[in-house]
């Protein structure tokens, strides 16, 4: 093999080794508080987590129809997502916003109530995510 091979086939494995975790990309969140120390309903969380912007069950993929403000909510248990940016607007994936809850419930215990900011659920910025009983 040519010396200019070995240096290509090398620069080529290093981009796709930078590349990877870019596809892979995760939703992060930052500032989870947790404001409870008992865990909410499993089945009734994940009814309320697919009521905001007015539903994204099924078939629906995003927060539809970019509100500055949306709630979730399902018996007593309720998702609220805000802007940090005031008058900005939410227009989070299905995936980011499931991704955001598993992360949280990462820091905090499967289904504990916390406050968080989901990195870039909004047009211009980030989005505060409060998860409580109501
Ligand atoms: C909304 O998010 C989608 C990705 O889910 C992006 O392609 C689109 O540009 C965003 N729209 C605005 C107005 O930021």
């Amino acid at each position: 093999m040519q010396f200019a091979t070995i240096l290509y086939t090398l620069s080529m494995f290093l981009l796709c080794a930078l590349a990877a975790p870019l596809n892979a990309r995760q939703e992060t969140v930052s500032n989870v508080q947790c404001t409870s120390k008992t865990p909410l309903d499993f089945h009734t969380s994940n009814v309320a987590l697919l009521q905001i912007c007015g539903g994204i069950a099924g078939t629906i993929q995003k927060c539809q129809g970019r509100p500055t403000s949306t709630v979730g909510q399902s018996g007593n248990v309720r998702f609220t997502i805000n802007p940090v940016i005031p008058g900005d607007q939410i227009n989070i994936s299905k995936g980011r916003w499931e991704q955001g809850i598993k992360a949280a419930f990462a820091v905090c215990g499967q289904n504990i109530p916390f406050t968080a900011t989901f990195t870039g659920g909004a047009v211009k910025g980030d989005v505060n995510v409060v998860y409580e009983s109501v």
